[in-house]
């Protein structure tokens, strides 16, 4: 059996300037579209190694997952998050980009490399101690995650921990989301 970040590798296609020039964008979609590939993949988010300690000392049931809900980033997180979910037998929140959701919200902004763009999450969709997975496809730059996780936090949520497919070593957004612990499959 190969291991998770060769399993990757292996599916995963390499588009050169995509989405435009000096950019090697890296496609993920054949992964998830392999039966056995995604597989891996969601049991491997699922058991995040990197847990934040306090999860424990915010409770839970022992040896659980230390995570009480899963949260997925729209839209590529979203095709994980889901099945994590069901996997770790949780629910599942949407984290969705601006003027989605139909109920009161909190809202995180986050630098594009042009302009901005806005994060929403309901308000009544986290109580406060709850402890959530953030789940998305890739940490490039880390602006994403970072919304999300002031997301959470604006109300009361505990992240504690942040599990992707694929780290952008060149981007550094590991530090950029520092000290939150990230579980990721594949670094490159
Ligand atoms: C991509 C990717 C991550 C984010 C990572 O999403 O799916 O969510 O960029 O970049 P960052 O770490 O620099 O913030 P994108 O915003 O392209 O939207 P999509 O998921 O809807 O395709
Ligand atoms: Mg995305």
């Amino acid at each position: 059996e190969l291991p998770i970040d060769e399993l990757i590798a292996t599916f995963s296609v390499d588009v050169p300037d995509f989405p435009e020039p000096g950019v090697l964008f890296r496609d993920l979609t054949p992964v998830f579209a392999d039966a056995g590939a995604f597989r891996r993949v969601v049991d491997a988010l699922t058991e995040p190694a990197d847990v934040d300690p306090r999860a424990a000392a915010l409770g839970g049931a022992d040896g659980g997952p230390g995570f009480d809900v899963v949260a997925g980033i729209e839209a590529r997180g979203f095709l994980l998050a889901a099945a994590v979910a069901l996997d770790a037998g949780t629910g599942v929140l949407p984290v969705r980009k601006a003027g989605k959701l139909p109920r009161e919200v909190v809202t995180a902004d986050y630098a594009l490399e042009y302009g901005s763009a806005t994060l929403e999450l309901h308000t009544d969709s986290i109580r406060p101690g709850q402890r959530v997975l953030l789940v998305d496809d890739v940490l490039a730059t880390g602006g994403t995650l970072q919304a999300a996780i002031a997301l959470v936090e604006q109300l009361g949520g505990v992240v504690t921990a942040v599990a992707v497919v694929v780290e952008l070593l060149a981007l550094g957004g590991r530090e950029r989301i520092a000290p939150h612990p990230v579980h990721a499959l594949w670094r490159v």
